[in-house]
């Protein structure tokens, strides 16, 4: 019985691969688990144990067959085809120098550079390229803060490259580890910062095993520097594949993976729920109405295997729309984060609070081509063509398609501003 829901369960990723996932998952479902566990990245420079493994039963797919498009906009930008662009990316490894190690693809010695020749073609109108001077003139005395995971401290690199191109930022903070780092343009009068806060709500971490989740307290790490920031970009979930016991009113309510403890199995999609329930409210509430944005749960690109048996990613090129049906657990966490966002958004709107989404789930999904795989470490086969290296298909190569997704944004807060632009696109 469990067997079988779980086979309906998972769909494979690709589609003419069909047969081989299927063959995999009976593999993995006469052990009765399936493990999910792409997160691993992102915890891999803090822990040194983990199991991220969830019981795909736990969690309500059904949900995954009506996705649903929230937006009432002009143009919806998270539908489209990658098309090519022959004159590619505003910024290299060259004229960047905030590319960590890991997303640095071009130093690291990926071969290929086809995936950097691709744009986005939303359906019904065109999506501008990033233009870093109209962009830091309209955020003259401006400050912006990204809150969440290492996923986003990738995209606030992209973001930094690009405008690297106008100006070169310089590092007014950082916390021991560069997770929490905050950047000004003197020039333009302008901050742009990040913060470390991978469940939006606070944590803490035991030992290297023990983790403890409190749904209904706020990370104080972003919380207690909200009212600073004129726009607010945030994201979360990927970290709730960890196990972790998690509180409510201080006293634990469930857990997601611990079968020595004696407490109910909560999943990832219920804590994840609740954790956005008590971030979005405080920002649609809040006296301080900064410009909210969310971002939707980011895809992994893992084949062969996942990211703890030898996974990897080498395609190098796009997917066509309909090649990709995407994890329907990845659909169920982006659904609960449009469901629970439309909601807030509704209140938000009452307060005067400017509450949008930022949709870059569904063109993530079409790039395979855009990780380091394994060239998240310096020239990982020198010396050895055959060597097995750990790959990364979850974070994305900088330059890369993260890129595009400042390209929403600005669309988002420049140019849906403007309503010459608007009716030039309708
Ligand atoms: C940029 O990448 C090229 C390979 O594409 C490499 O030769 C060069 O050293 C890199 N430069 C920097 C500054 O990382
Ligand atoms: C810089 O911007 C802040 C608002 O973020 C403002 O209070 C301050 O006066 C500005 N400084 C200058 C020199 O314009
Ligand atoms: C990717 O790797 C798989 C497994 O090693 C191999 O069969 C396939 O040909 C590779 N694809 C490309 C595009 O290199």
């Amino acid at each position: 019985m469990a067997d079988e829901k779980v086979m309906m369960g998972r769909e494979p990723l690709i589609e003419h691969e069909k047969t081989k996932s299927i063959k995999q998952i009976l593999l993995k479902s006469i052990a009765g688990v399936l493990l999910v566990g792409f997160a691993c990245y992102l915890f891999l420079d803090s822990f040194t144990s983990l199991t991220p493994e969830t019981e795909i039963n736990s969690l309500p797919l059904e949900k995954a067959v009506n996705e649903q498009h929230p937006k009432k906009e002009v143009c919806d930008v998270s539908t489209g085809e990658w098309i090519p662009n022959p004159s590619g990316p505003i910024y290299t490894n060259a004229t960047c120098n905030h590319i960590q190690n890991h997303q640095n693809c071009m130093k690291n010695g990926r071969p290929d550079t086809g995936y950097l020749y691709w744009r986005w073609k939303p359906s019904n109108c065109d999506l501008p390229p990033f233009d870093p001077v109209k962009f830091l003139n309209k955020m003259r005395d401006k400050s912006w803060v990204f809150i969440g995971d290492s996923i986003f401290r990738n995209h606030f690199q992209s973001l930094t490259c690009m405008l690297s191109k106008v100006e070169e930022l310089v590092e007014t903070y950082h916390d021991s580890a560069y997770r929490c780092q905050t950047l000004f343009s003197p020039n333009y009068n302008f901050t742009l910062a990040v913060i470390w806060a991978p469940y939006l709500v606070q944590y803490e971490s035991i030992d290297s095993e023990t983790l403890n989740i409190h749904l209904d307290i706020l990370d104080s790490k972003w919380s207690s520097e909200y009212n600073k920031y004129d726009y607010v970009v945030i994201s979360g979930g990927q970290w709730f594949y960890r196990s972790a016991i998690m509180y409510e009113n201080n006293k634990a309510v469930g857990c997601h993976n611990c079968p020595y403890e004696n407490l109910r199995e909560l999943g990832v999609v219920e804590p994840y729920r609740k954790a956005l329930q008590l971030t979005l409210n405080f920002m649609a509430r809040a006296e301080h109405k900064p410009f909210v944005i969310f971002r939707t749960w980011t895809p992994d690109h893992f084949e062969y295997g996942k990211w703890y048996n030898g996974g990897i990613c080498n395609r190098t090129e796009p997917f066509k729309e309909g090649e990709i049906n995407g994890y329907p657990v990845d659909l169920v966490m982006r659904n609960t984060e449009v469901e629970e966002f439309g909601k807030a958004a509704a209140i938000g709107e009452r307060n005067g609070v400017r509450m949008e989404l930022l949709d870059t789930y569904h063109l993530s999904l079409l790039r395979p081509d855009g990780h380091p795989g394994p060239y998240r470490t310096y020239h990982p086969f020198d010396g050895d063509k055959k060597k097995k290296v750990q790959n990364d298909c979850l974070h994305w190569c900088l330059p890369g398609p993260i890129d595009t997704w400042n390209e929403l944004l600005m669309k988002m807060v420049i140019n849906g501003d403007d309503h010459d632009s608007i009716s030039a696109l309708s």
